[in-house]
């Protein structure tokens, strides 16, 4: 199984979404990535405050670097995973057949289903954006590793 996790920038929300994964499912035979809609922060490290976040929860996200979605990622991932609408507008662009808009879903469709909510972007807000941002991606998360687990991803 391998993951895709998207978002604008690819150092605020997809980094947490894949390290969160990536902590929940060591032990499993699951590849996960992030990426991001725009080129902006290529080769960039996760901001800080995603770094500061995920490591008050013990995970190290340090290590992660961005870098741009590409159309090569609807064959390198099972499911691609976006943070909100924008994101999923853009993907679903860059589809080039049913196969591939079906590998794309918004994230906290896995909370709650068909609900179409959005990870908010926390980029120009204070640290609590962060955390709430961490609170969400850690339940959605919870739930995909269970879909994993049941073999329902
Ligand atoms: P992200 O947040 O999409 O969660 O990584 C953002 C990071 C940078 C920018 C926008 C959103 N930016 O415009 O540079």
């Amino acid at each position: 199984m391998r993951i895709l996790m998207v978002c604008l920038g690819n150092i605020c929300r997809s980094p947490l979404a894949e390290g969160i994964l990536r902590e929940k499912t060591k032990d499993l035979n699951v590849q996960t990535d992030s990426a991001g809609t725009s080129a902006y922060h290529v080769d960039e490290a996760p901001d800080l405050r995603s770094i500061q976040i995920a490591r008050k929860y013990n995970i190290n996200i340090s290590d992660l670097r961005g870098r741009q979605f590409s159309v090569d990622d609807f064959d390198n991932f099972d499911k691609i995973y976006v943070m909100d609408r924008s994101n999923y507008n853009n993907v679903l662009q860059l589809a080039r057949n049913e196969e591939d808009r079906a590998k794309v879903d918004l994230i906290l469709n896995e909370i709650e289903p068909n609900s179409n909510a959005e990870v908010p972007d926390p980029y120009y807000g204070g640290d609590q954006g962060f955390e709430n941002v961490y609170k969400m991606l850690d339940v959605a998360t919870d739930n995909i590793l269970e879909k994993i687990k049941n073999g329902k991803l």
